[in-house]
């Protein structure tokens, strides 16, 4: 059992009560994230002929600003595919993705991606220094960054702004594919397995620095994660999705305390992880 990172320490409830986001009665008010029966099928090889598989079945789920949803499920279940597509990575086959209260499929793809940040499971590297990779962003819209206040939100050391990515160590690297996606002021980051690949240690730090960006900056999150611990270590909602279906969405607490359905049941027992 990972211990919980010190500084997670809030709920959907106490961001809620900080009011840092438009009340929900407000008409003005639209979640940071929303989808609206989003399905997604992919043309798979079966013998000699293509046939179209259903990954997303139907998928219907809102993130309100300021919250860390965590998407969980067994693998294969779909979590890496519905990320992909809330920066259109990918597209659904049919429904809708809305930012603020927009379709993105409406939005230029560069803004999009702008706005939501998403950091990988094995950090993706540019070559060159770590500061290349920092303002890499800004500097292909022509806009001034400071990588070195970028890395202080990280807690990495200004040292290294000028270190080749590739000497950093795997837990730094991570911590500076956040920071590069910080350089662009995001306000959603996903995260799609960001810890899977460090260690212990290395994940704590992950897990400490995403509850808080969350807390000082009122980053939206959406981090994708097998892991249930980590899950439960930074998530203040929580999505299941089995076989590319929603099986339950809920407050985070409630979910790892009692969940509603037997197949969330047979999940947090570990039952579920050769069905998908
Ligand atoms: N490029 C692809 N072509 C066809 N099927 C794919 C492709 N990528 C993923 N899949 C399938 O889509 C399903 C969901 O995959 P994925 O989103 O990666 O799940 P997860 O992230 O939960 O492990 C899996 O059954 C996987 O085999
Ligand atoms: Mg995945």
């Amino acid at each position: 059992m990972v211990p919980a990172p010190e500084e997670c320490v809030h709920s959907s409830d106490d961001i809620v009560n900080e009011g840092r986001f438009a009340s929900m009665d407000d008409p003005a008010y639209a979640p940071a994230v929303e989808l609206v029966h989003v399905s997604k099928t992919k043309p798979v090889l079966l013998g000699d002929s293509v046939t179209q598989l259903q990954v997303i079945g139907d998928v219907s789920f809102s993130v309100p600003k300021g919250e860390i949803l965590a998407l969980v499920g067994p693998s294969g279940s779909g979590k890496s595919t519905l990320l992909r597509m809330m920066n259109r990575l990918e597209d659904p086959s049919s429904g809708q993705i809305s930012l603020f209260g927009t379709d993105i499929s409406s939005l230029d793809v560069r803004e999009l991606r702008r706005r939501v940040g998403m950091v990988f499971q094995t950090p993706a590297l540019i070559a060159g220094t770590v500061a290349d990779n920092v303002s890499y962003g800004p500097r292909l819209r022509g806009e001034d960054c400071d990588p070195g206040e970028c890395l202080d939100l990280v807690r990495l050391e200004r040292d290294l702004l000028h270190r080749p990515a590739t000497a950093l160590s795997v837990g730094q690297q991570q911590r500076m594919c956040i920071a590069r996606a910080l350089a662009n002021r995001p306000e959603v980051l996903l995260l799609d397995e960001p810890t899977s690949a460090l260690d212990q240690t290395a994940a704590n730090t992950v897990l400490d620095l995403v509850c808080r960006l969350n807390r000082e900056m009122g980053l939206t999150v959406i981090m994708v994660t097998h892991l249930m611990e980590h899950a439960r270590a930074v998530g203040t909602r929580v999505v299941l999705l089995v076989r590319g279906a929603k099986i339950e969405e809920g407050a985070a607490n409630a979910f790892f305390a009692s969940p509603a359905t037997e197949i969330g049941r047979r999940f947090l027992q570990g039952e579920l992880s050769n069905e998908c």
